[in-house]
């Protein structure tokens, strides 16, 4: 690995927008860890990208609702690398939808949707705070979706998922406002609606929901934190 590439963590990169945030990454000579739940498709997908970015791409091991799992991966990160500059947590799950009400709730898809979105990207953000912070520099996006914004909100629909995300949304808030003043970044952004396995009728392609996070990913010193984005601006909360 070149000495002046930045490292960057990746949650759920072996599809959809997780694995071309970690190809646009790649792209700009960042040395990008893709991690996803399972081993072999993390390895199979980082030997793919890597054949296009030689050097650029690794693969671990990282369920993000799995507590010893992801410390193991932070603490593999921080050994061979020394440093880690960017973590995009990227993981969810969409298991409630149209037929769904908040009025009848099926807590085992809540709890599973809490688990992975927001206490999931809790989990690793925590991970990443001391050493970022120690080392004055670091940008943390968390993946969001405009079914989060309360302004936006008019339907009953998927409640857990929305819930999940306006939750993450604060956690944006408040991690950014922890460690303003720091150079450590935080911000949220939806990728609008993208065609993924999550969302096969979405318009957009992944290259356009990866864009603002990646664009996150890479701030400069200047560069906002505390905020909400959808393709570069701001998004109401
Ligand atoms: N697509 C859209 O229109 C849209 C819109 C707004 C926001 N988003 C958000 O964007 C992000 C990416 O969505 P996507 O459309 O690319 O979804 P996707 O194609 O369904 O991919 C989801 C990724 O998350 C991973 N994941 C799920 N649970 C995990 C866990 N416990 N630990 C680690 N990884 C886990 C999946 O891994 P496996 O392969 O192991 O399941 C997969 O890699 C999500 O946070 C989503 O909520 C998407």
């Amino acid at each position: 690995m070149s000495r002046t590439r930045r490292v960057a963590v990746v949650t759920g990169g072996n599809r959809g927008i997780g694995l071309e945030i970690c190809r646009q990454l790649a792209r700009l000579d960042h040395h990008v860890v893709l991690t996803a739940r399972d081993a072999d498709r993390a390895n199979e997908e980082a030997r793919s990208l890597d054949a296009s970015y030689p050097g650029a791409v690794s693969a671990l091991a990282l369920d993000v609702v799995d507590g010893p799992s992801v410390e193991a991966a932070f603490q593999h990160v921080r050994n061979q690398y020394g440093r880690i500059d960017m973590l995009v947590n990227n993981a969810g799950v969409a298991v409630d939808g149209p037929e769904h009400r908040p009025s009848s709730p099926d807590f085992a898809r809540i709890r599973r949707t809490l688990e992975t979105n927001l206490l999931g990207a809790w989990r690793c953000c925590a991970e990443v705070v001391p050493s970022m912070r120690a080392q004055g520099y670091g940008r943390i996006v968390n993946l969001s979706s405009t079914m989060a914004s309360l302004e936006l909100t008019r339907s009953p629909a998927s409640p857990a998922y929305r819930i999940s995300k306006t939750g993450l949304n604060m956690l944006t808030r408040t991690l950014a406002a922890e460690l303003e003043g720091t150079g450590v970044l935080v911000n949220a952004a939806s990728p609008g609606y993208t065609r993924t396995d999550m969302s096969p009728n979405g318009e957009r392609a992944v290259e356009l929901g990866a864009d603002t996070p990646v664009w996150l990913a890479t701030l400069p010193d200047s560069g906002p934190t505390g905020q909400f984005f959808l393709d570069r601006q701001a998004l109401v909360w």
